[in-house]
């Protein structure tokens, strides 16, 4: 098998190169889509759909923030990424209605379902031969520095409103039932 470059593996995102971050959250997230699909009970529900839209929405922010524009300028793949940029727009309008309704909508499930096959096709996207990934593998991108800008903009974003504790999450729905 002929490989141009050799695969760099390591324990976890941290420290890892751009795409090997960003392949660790769309399996992180892929998971709770599951047990999302198997739970059954409404907390439970609430509790994955809210780790799905927090974590997408750090995603998809520090993509278009970072690994995008750095993408676009590397390769100057306009095509590759408008579809994904669109991809990023459609996927956060369902986000927003899935954040601001609950197990009560009759439409829920549906909403969360929705979403998982959306975000199927855009990891799909991102992650085939010829796609984004390895487009950005093949191009001169440094994506050890790049990594590393992810990572810290994705802990900044977390801290600030990505990933709220246990206990902030009741007053966080008690502020959103008030609007
Ligand atoms: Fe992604
Ligand atoms: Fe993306």
């Amino acid at each position: 098998m002929a490989r141009a470059k050799p695969k760099t593996k390591r324990d976890g995102p941290r420290g890892d190169d751009a795409i090997a971050l960003l392949k660790a959250d769309h399996r992180q997230v892929e998971e709770w889509f599951e047990q999302f699909e198997k739970a059954r009970n409404d907390d439970r529900k609430v509790e994955l759909a809210e780790k799905i839209c927090n974590a997408l929405t750090v995603h998809a922010t520090i993509e278009e923030e970072i690994f995008y524009p750095a993408f676009l300028e590397a390769t100057d793949d306009k095509e590759l990424h408008h579809e994904a940029a669109v991809e990023h727009e459609g996927a956060k309008k369902l986000i927003a209605e899935i954040e601001a309704s609950g197990p009560e909508d009759e439409y829920y499930d549906a909403k969360v379902k929705v979403l998982s096959e959306m975000i199927k096709h855009h990891v799909k996207e991102e992650e085939k031969p010829g796609g984004m990934f390895a487009e950005a593998r093949d191009s001169d991108m440094d994506l050890m520095e790049i990594g590393r800008q992810l990572a810290e903009r994705k802990e900044v974003l977390e801290a600030t409103g990505g990933m709220p504790p246990p206990d902030a999450r009741k007053e966080r729905a008690s502020r959103m039932g008030s609007r």
